[in-house]
Order: C-alpha cells, then sequence, then structure tokens
C-alpha cells in the first residue's frame, strides 16, 4: 500500500471532504491527527504576492522582486531565461514561506483589449507553451509549486465570473488547449487553476470534459485541480467533474455538501477518495520544500533588470539609437519618475526596491544635462500648462526622451479595455513634443498592444518596455544608451486600430455567451488570412546590429505527421556589436485538405552573436525537431511541408 492508500484508509468522511476545501484565503486544510500538514500558496505568477494572515490588501503583502509582467517575458523568446527567474521566484517562496505559487497564467491573447493580458504570454500557443514550461520547470526545480492557469478560454474580463466562452473543436485543439497541453506534459505543475467563465455552456470548475477527460486523462495530469477564487458554483457537480480542491475556504457549507452527497449516494465515495488521493500527494511534495531562510535581494533585481531589458522590444528606430553623447536631453513623462511597472489584481507585488527611470539615465548619462518635464497628469484631465512645459524643454534639448505609460484605470485584471489608445492628453504630448523636436524617443509602459498610428510617424525610435518590473527603470537606460543590444521581439501583434483585430465583431459578446467565430484565425493567424497590414507584426524587434540568414535546410522535403523534421539555418552578426537574434519557424501545408492558417510557430531559438561570427541553428546541442504531433497533413497522406524563416 502506498503512503498516500495507507494515508486515505485512515480518514474519515468529514476529513476527506474538509481537504478538498481550503482553510482560509491561501492555505488548504490541515489534519494534525494524520500528519496532514496546510499547503501555503501565494500569487504570482511574476513575483511573490505573500499576504501575511489577517490582512487582505495587496499592498500588505511582504517584499518580493516584482519582475516584469508576462508580455515582456514572453517578447524575450527565452525559456532557459524564464527557468532561471523561475528559480529566483522558488528562492524568494521558500524565503516567504510559500509552498505553490498560484501562477503562470497561459490563457491565449484573443483580443488586446482583455484586462489581463499583461499576465499572459501570447497570441500563440507554441509559444505560450513553452515559456510557460520554462518558468514552471524553474520554479519546480527549487522544489515549489505551480498553478497554471486559468483552465480554459477566460480570455476577457466582461463577465469573467459567468460568460459562457463559446469555442469550436478545432479552436479549442488548435488555439487554446495547446500552451496549456504543452505545459502540462512537458513541464508537470503541481496544480492547475480552473478559469471562472463557462465554457461552450458549462462553468469551467464543473466541466468533466476538459478537467477529466482532457487535463487528467488524454494529459495524464498526476497534479491537482483547485478552483479560481469563488469558481466553484455547485460543489458536488464540481467535484464529480474533477475539480479537487476549491479555494478558497473556509467553507463549512461545501464540506457539509460533500459529506452529505456521499451519505445519500449522489456521489461515489471512490470519487471523492481520487480527489484527496491528488491531494495528499501535493501536501507531500509542498512538505518537503524547505522554508524560511533569506533570499538575495540585489541579485534578484539585477536578474529583473536584465529580464527586462532581454523583453523590452525596439518597435522603431531611425538611427538615433543607441543614443550618441547627447549633451542636452529632455526627459518627459511623469513615468520617468514614476515607473509604471506592474498591472492592477491578484498579480500586484510590494517590490523589494524600484528603479526610477530617471535616476538610472542619470547614472548612464556622463556629462549630459538632463531636464525633466511632467507633461501629463496621471488621471484623464487634458493639462496645456504641462505640454506647453514640456515641448520647451524638448525644444532646447538635443534629445527628447519621452516615458508614456497606459494609465492603470485604462488597464487592469477586472475590466477589459474600452479601447487601444493611450489617454487623449498622451497622445496630444507626444504630438505636440515630436513637431519641436525630431530626435524624440517614446518609451512606452503598458501590457499589451496599444494603437500608434496617430503619433508614431514623428518619432524618430519607439520603445515598447512594457509592465517591466521593479528593475525596469535601469533596463531602459541600458537599452537607449546601448549598454544592452535589444532582442526582444513581439509576442503579440500590435494592430493599426481596434476594428482590424480578429475579434472586433465578437468581442465581449452578449447575453451571457461570447462567440469565438474567428475560430482558428488569432494573432497574426488573422492578419496573414486577410492580407491585412499591422502596426507591427507578430515577431517583430529591432536590434542595433543585422542578421544574415543563410542554408536554411529540413532533415527531409517530405515527411509523414509521425515523423519529425530537423531544421536548421546559419544565422550571421554582420553588424557592429554584439547582438542576440530570436529565429523562428513558422510551417505552412500546402494541400491542407481544411481549412488551415497560413503560418503556424512550431519552433525558435536565441542565439547570440559576436559582430561577425556565424552560428549553426540550432547548435549540435540542441534540435529543432518539429513535434510528432504537429498535424501539418492528415493523417496517412504524403505531403511535403515548407519551413518559413
Ligand atoms: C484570480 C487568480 C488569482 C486568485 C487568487 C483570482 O481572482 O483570477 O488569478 O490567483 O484570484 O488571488
Amino acid at each position: 500500500m502506498s503512503d498516500t492508500q495507507a494515508i486515505l484508509a485512515h480518514m474519515s468522511l468529514e476529513e476527506k471532504a474538509a481537504l478538498c476545501t481550503g482553510a482560509s484565503n491561501w492555505t488548504t486544510t490541515s489534519l494534525p491527527r494524520l500528519n496532514i500538514p496546510q499547503v501555503l500558496v501565494a500569487d504570482g505568477p511574476h513575483g511573490i504576492r505573500r499576504i501575511p494572515d489577517g490582512h487582505a490588501a495587496a499592498h500588505q503583502s511582504l517584499p518580493a522582486t516584482c519582475f516584469p509582467t508576462a508580455s515582456c517575458l514572453a517578447a524575450t523568446w527565452d525559456p532557459d531565461l524564464l527557468y532561471e527567474m523561475g528559480q529566483a521566484l522558488a528562492e524568494e517562496a521558500i524565503a516567504l514561506g510559500v509552498d505553490v505559487i498560484l501562477g503562470p497564467g497561459v490563457n491565449i491573447k484573443r483580443s488586446p483589449l482583455c484586462g489581463r493580458n499583461f499576465e499572459y504570454f501570447s497570441e500563440d500557443p507554441y509559444l505560450a507553451g513553452e515559456m510557460a514550461a520554462g518558468l514552471i520547470d524553474g520554479i519546480q526545480s527549487k522544489g515549489v509549486g505551480t498553478a497554471l492557469k486559468h483552465f480554459v478560454a477566460n480570455n476577457q474580463e466582461f463577465e469573467r465570473f459567468s460568460i459562457s466562452a463559446e469555442v469550436d473543436e478545432r479552436a479549442m485543439r488548435e488555439i487554446y488547449l495547446p500552451a496549456f497541453e504543452k505545459a502540462v506534459t512537458k513541464a508537470k505543475p503541481w496544480t492547475v487553476m480552473c478559469a471562472y467563465n463557462k465554457v461552450n455552456g458549462t462553468y469551467a470548475s464543473e466541466h468533466r470534459r476538459l478537467l477529466t477527460d482532457i487535463l487528467k486523462n488524454e494529459w495524464g495530469f498526476a497534479g491537482l485541480v483547485l478552483s479560481d477564487w469563488g469558481a466553484v458554483h455547485d460543489r458536488v457537480a464540481a467535484l464529480k467533474a474533477g475539480l479537487d480542491l476549491e479555494m478558497p475556504g473556509p467553507k463549512q457549507t461545501r464540506v457539509n455538501a460533500l459529506i452529505a452527497a456521499v451519505r445519500d449516494g449522489i456521489l461515489d465515495e471512490a470519487v471523492l477518495d481520487s480527489s484527496v488521493r491528488r491531494i495528499v500527494e501535493v501536501v507531500g511534495r509542498a512538505a518537503q520544500t524547505p522554508k524560511g531562510g533569506d533570499f538575495d535581494v540585489a541579485s534578484h533585481h539585477a536578474l529583473a533588470r536584465m529580464v527586462a531589458a532581454e523583453g523590452m522590444v525596439l518597435l522603431k528606430n531611425n538611427g538615433l539609437l543607441p543614443l550618441k553623447n547627447p549633451q542636452r536631453i529632455a526627459v518627459i513623462g511623469r513615468a520617468a519618475q514614476e515607473p509604471h511597472f506592474q498591472g492592477g489584481g491578484s498579480s500586484h507585488i510590494n517590490p523589494t526596491q524600484v528603479d526610477v527611470p530617471f535616476a538610472e539615465l542619470q547614472k548612464l548619462a556622463g556629462k549630459a544635462t538632463l531636464y525633466f518635464a511632467a507633461g501629463y497628469r496621471e488621471d484623464d484631465c487634458f493639462q496645456q500648462d504641462l505640454i506647453d512645459e514640456a515641448t520647451a524643454a524638448a525644444r532646447s534639448a538635443d534629445v527628447a526622451l519621452l516615458y508614456v505609460a497606459l494609465p492603470a484605470f485604462k488597464e487592469s485584471e477586472g475590466y477589459d479595455r474600452a479601447d487601444l489608445d493611450l489617454a487623449a492628453h498622451q497622445v496630444a504630448l507626444i504630438q505636440a513634443v515630436t513637431a519641436v523636436q525630431s530626435s524624440t524617443v517614446v518609451i512606452l509602459n503598458n501590457g499589451a498592444p496599444i494603437t500608434m498610428h496617430d503619433w508614431i510617424d514623428g518619432t524618430a525610435a519607439v520603445l515598447e518596455a512594457w509592465m517591466m518590473g521593479q528593475a525596469g527603470g535601469g533596463a531602459i537606460a541600458d537599452i537607449l544608451f546601448g549598454k544592452t543590444n535589444p532582442s526582444g521581439k513581439l509576442a503579440e501583434t500590435f494592430p493599426i486600430k481596434l476594428a482590424d483585430t480578429p475579434a472586433y465583431l465578437h468581442f465581449p459578446g452578449e447575453n451571457g455567451e461570447v462567440r469565438y467565430s474567428e475560430s482558428l484565425f488569432v494573432g497574426y493567424r488573422y492578419y496573414d488570412a486577410k492580407g491585412a497590414p499591422t502596426q507591427f507584426p507578430f515577431g517583430h524587434g529591432l536590434s542595433y546590429t543585422t542578421f544574415a540568414y543563410a542554408n536554411a535546410r529540413a532533415s527531409a522535403a517530405v515527411f509523414r505527421d509521425v515523423d519529425g523534421v530537423t531544421v536548421s539555418v546559419d544565422v550571421t552578426n554582420t553588424g557592429a556589436v554584439a547582438g542576440k537574434e530570436v529565429v523562428q519557424v513558422y510551417v505552412h501545408d500546402h494541400e491542407a485538405r481544411l481549412l488551415r492558417p497560413f503560418k503556424e510557430l512550431k519552433g525558435f531559438a536565441k542565439v547570440e552573436l559576436q559582430p561577425g561570427q556565424t552560428k549553426p541553428w540550432p547548435s549540435p546541442s540542441t534540435s529543432a525537431l518539429l513535434p510528432s504531433t504537429t498535424p501539418l497533413i492528415s493523417a496517412g497522406s504524403q505531403k511535403a511541408a515548407s519551413l518559413t524563416f
């Protein structure tokens, strides 16, 4: 008999039911009689939000490193870096007594309007899955658990507790499930968190097909499924569907409901037992996690700076960047003094320290004189005198650095964005400054795409700095002055305008339903199919150097869907400075029987090259083997697939 079986054999029905419901906001139920300790969970995912017992508010959480949010993480295209960040997160979790980090979130960015997109990785399932797996592996390598969330089709905040996402089977299998599948099968998270919403009419928390048939049976998920906070409606139905642990607690009525259901013969005790078994096994793992001690605040801050710099995306550059020794720099925008480095809601971290962008610039600016003008207010109020002050500063400088943060009232967990625009007074500010200073760099802090068509033409350069974490101010300075050569690439399309976006006509839904009518055509799959222009496409990002690709080759020109294929290319740094390039491999099915996207990402790697250096990719030690499950062709047929670099 296994340990778990032995424990189960000694448990009363009451104890089993209690174990399936949380004891508090952040803890599971302990059963001292059976030596079952509590498990302590905390948000996540880009820092530890450990709220001491008795405190409810986010700002009361214990200090922890606030890393960049997932939009920025995905734009690094570097799962190894996320592994390293995951290890740092785990070290902080251990120091703060946390057993399981509630994240990462791997939901697909169906519409750029989703208020929580800053917490999600990408519009592409392959990229999202790889990045999530890297982070989970890093966290769990140190004995701390994760909660992969929110399973599934939680792609908006509007009516998030009740809306039914109406998703067809192919969109589910090719877009919304694969990132979860990859993370589950590759990285084996300890737990998976169900979504609030309904999926095709059934609450995710009560969705047997999703929680049991697909997640547990098809993918072999061995951990426990926990609810999002308050996502359970009918506890017995949820348990039967595969929802093992309801959070938060205490909720004695739920415990009683389970007990009564077993006694009344409505719930087979064997079903309860299988949930209890999963919970006991996670408790057992958590019990082995080391607890206490300190974490290295300074080195984690340095890592946060490095991650931020790797994820920032240089969208536009007319050659002004990196800065070439300007003598007078106008630093405009309140975000230069009050950095906007994270989003609102459950992922809000109390940072250990915060880099102020202005101060970090000053450190690298040598003898240059820096002038500051706030430029805009935090609220929605237009103030001409702030704009006038900013243009005066810009006019008398060699270069203007314009720090613009999308206001928190426009983007947060809990609500979707109404539009993709900066605030009107911010647009007016950019227009006014660029009208008097052609050497203007716009530095953006936002968690998801914004429109730029009203102002981008006047700028010399635009740097997407995302919700950049507590060390982002330094990372911006590193890029502006060329200490870091930017290598981030967009993990999501930046549209020209809202009406161009794939889900525009079907977001956020009505009468309790949101139809995913665009089906497979999410993100670049949509723009490709329509031949529609974008402001910046998926995968875009500039560098201070240039790269040449040569000798692209595949291990086979013709292959079956059961085979894999290795693709390789030689990449050369043809510029004057060291840099990193992200090689992206897309597949295209020439003879599809079914409607298919024009291209689909199936492999990528980030390579670092000195000037003049050439590296074959993948390097001999790695392999860009397309997974045999890649649905390139219909079963049994034999066709060529082209690989696009
Ligand atoms: C969020 C989750 C979060 C949980 C606990 C919920 O409202 O949707 O992402 O982990 O709260 O804070």
